[in-house]
This record gives C-alpha cells, sequence and structure tokens, in this order.
C-alpha cells in the first residue's frame, strides 16, 4: 500500500484527502497516517493540512523499493524489484534468487556492497548511497553465444536514461562502459550461467557513478560521477527506471530476430570510440585500428593500417583509446 500511496501523491499536484486515501485502498485513516510518518521517516517531505489532506513538496535522492516501483512503467522488466540497503553483489544475489524459482526480468537493486564486482576479477567500489548498484536477471531462451549482445542493449538502454534524466551528453565505450566526456560514469558485468547450448541465467550487473563527490586514487583520472559533472543531484530510482523502460522497449525488439540491426545506427551515434583509434586488447596480442561502429551481430569493426576490417567480438577483448582510457 505505501508504494501504491506514494505513486498517487507523486501523480497528484493537488491535496488528496485521507478520506480519498482510505476508499481507494479499503483502509483506515489511521493506516494512511501510518504510511503518511514511514514516508516521512525516509525523507519524503509531505504537507498534511485538515480538511484538505495530503501534498507531497519535495524529496531527496531516496532510494527504497517504493520510490523505484512507483517509478517504473514496465510491464515486465524489474518486476519484481529487490532492494537491500546493504548485500554482496547485486550480480549474486540476482542469480540466486532468479535459480530459486524467481521470475526472469527481476531486478535486484542495492545502497551499497561489499563485495562489488569488477570485469575480469577486479573489485568495484560500491559506497553507500550515492551510486547506482543494479542486476538484472534473465532466462532466455536463445543460444548462449548471443547473450554478449545483451551487454550492449543494456549500455544503449543506461545511455538514453542518462540522458534523458541528466541532459548530458553521455557515450558508450563499447561494449561495456559508459562515459561523459572522457571519463567512465558506469560499468556493466554480464555473467552467464549455461550449458553449451542452453542458458540458465544471465545477470547483467549496472554500477552508476550517480552522486559521488569523490574517488579513490587509483580511479581517480578515469572515473567522474553524474553529480560532478552535471552540478546536480541525481534521483537515482528514476534513472534506476528509465534505464528499465528503455532496457524493456529495446530487449524485446532484440528478441523478435535476436540481432541488434534495429539500433545499430542509433548506437553508433552514441559510441565514442567511433573514428577513433583503438588498441584492441586480445589473449592472443594487441593491434591498434580505427574502430567504425559495431555491425548487427555487436562485434566491433576496427579497420587495421593493412585496409582489411577485423570483426572483434565483445565477449572476449576490450578496447581502449590509443593514448587512454577512451
Ligand atoms: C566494470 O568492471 O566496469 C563492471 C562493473 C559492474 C559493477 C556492477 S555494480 C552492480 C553489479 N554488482 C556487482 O557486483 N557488479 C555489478
Amino acid at each position: 500500500m505505501k508504494t501504491k500511496i506514494l505513486t498517487l501523491l507523486k501523480s497528484s499536484d493537488d491535496y488528496i484527502s485521507g478520506q480519498e486515501l482510505c476508499e481507494r485502498f479499503g483502509v483506515s485513516r489511521t493506516a494512511v497516517w501510518k504510511v503518511m510518518n514511514k514516508l516521512k521517516e525516509e525523507g519524503y517531505e509531505i504537507q498534511s493540512v485538515p480538511n484538505k489532506g495530503y501534498r507531497l513538496i519535495g524529496q531527496t535522492d531516496i532510494l527504497s523499493e517504493s520510490e523505484i516501483v512507483s517509478e517504473l512503467t514496465t510491464s515486465w522488466i524489474a518486476r519484481p524489484t529487490y532492494f537491500f540497503s546493504k548485500t554482496t553483489s547485486t550480480n549474486i544475489v540476482a542469480k540466486s534468487r532468479l535459480e530459486e524459482d524467481g521470475k526472469s526480468g527481476l531486478l535486484v537493486v542495492a545502497d551499497e556492497q561489499t563485495s562489488g564486482r569488477g570485469r575480469r576479477g577486479r573489485g568495484w567500489q560500491s559506497p553507500k548511497g550515492q551510486a547506482i548498484y543494479m542486476s538484472l536477471a534473465l532466462k532466455p531462451d536463445f543460444a548462449p553465444e548471443k547473450a554478449s549482445m545483451l551487454t550492449l542493449v543494456m549500455a544503449y538502454a543506461v545511455c538514453l536514461a542518462i540522458r534523458e534524466v541528466t541532459g548530458l551528453e553521455a557515450a558508450i565505450k563499447w561494449p561495456n562502459d559508459i562515459v561523459v566526456g572522457k571519463r567512465k560514469v558506469c560499468g556493466i558485468l554480464t555473467e552467464m550461467n549455461a550449458e553449451p547450448d542452453y542458458i540458465h541465467s544471465v545477470v547483467i550487473g549496472v554500477g552508476i557513478n550517480a552522486n559521488q563527490t569523490e574517488f579513490a586514487e587509483e580511479i581517480r583520472e578515469t572515473a567522474t560521477s553524474l553529480y560532478l559533472e552535471s552540478q546536480a543531484t541525481v534521483p537515482r530510482a528514476r534513472l534506476i527506471a528509465k534505464s528499465m523502460e528503455h532496457f524493456e522497449r529495446a530487449y524485446e525488439q532484440f528478441l523478435k530476430n535476436e540481432n541488434l540491426a534495429f539500433f545499430m545506427e542509433t548506437y553508433n551515434d552514441l559510441l565514442v570510440n567511433r573514428g577513433r583509434e583503438v588498441v584492441v586488447l586480445e589473449p592472443k596480442g594487441n593491434y591498434e585500428g580505427i574502430a567504425e561502429g559495431i555491425n548487427e551481430s555487436g562485434e566491433l569493426l576496427v579497420k587495421r593500417e593493412d585496409g582489411t576490417t577485423t570483426e572483434v567480438y565483445a565477449g572476449e577483448v576490450s578496447v581502449r583509446g590509443i593514448y587512454g582510457y577512451v
């Protein structure tokens, strides 16, 4: 009921009477009063005026299950959403929730992680109350080799959401990162549990540097936050909800043909690497070239000095600029 009342308060510019709330949700005045107190405790500024009712007048950046769900407009992605004020890693929790008979599309969000995981066995710094740590768990029925495209679908969705919510010109650094200017604001870690021809689960973990004001020494040069770039506090729940909306739309398109032809052009317009010199870091050895954009399988087309074009598969390698991270 708390989420429903919150959603209603958010959708109304005017007061909503206690009577209306009681009738609409079939509860007592005391129950409504308790919900209002709970919301105030969580940080919502709610005005209550005798004979008029309740009105939401302000909120800071609140991250809770109710706040996320009250912002969501998806039909099945992020439903349900599980919220933790602290957990080990949302990727770990999302995988186990899905495999314990959870629903494909479930989302796990945390306000803090104690063992945040990054790519290539690295950690992911996950301080409390500042950033977004979320993992979407899916049980797709396509072939395992297609799963790496989901990273690109998520990067695309989050990039659009960041642009919409903050107005910043976020761009995608193929395949896993989102940057603002030359610095990273988001990293994606996709993990799959599969047999050669069958996917048990795919978890797409997303870390977004939303409201941090500083970073540890070792990432200070390459990381930034949306707050630092825009000078405005980012409403994390809204950004999560918008990311999920864009993901749902794009993922449903992807499922039609199991390729990325439907968004290739827009994706390539968002690609920071496009037209730039990149170094492809491969287990067999590094090489340089000019990144031209992705093809419909999500591979990065890299034009080499000898004039040939190599299709770089997202699952195996990463790229960086020849003079630094981008
Ligand atoms: C990277 O190395 O760039 C990927 C970082 C992914 C971090 C996110 S935070 C939410 C989810 N849970 C984790 O433990 N990792 C991912």
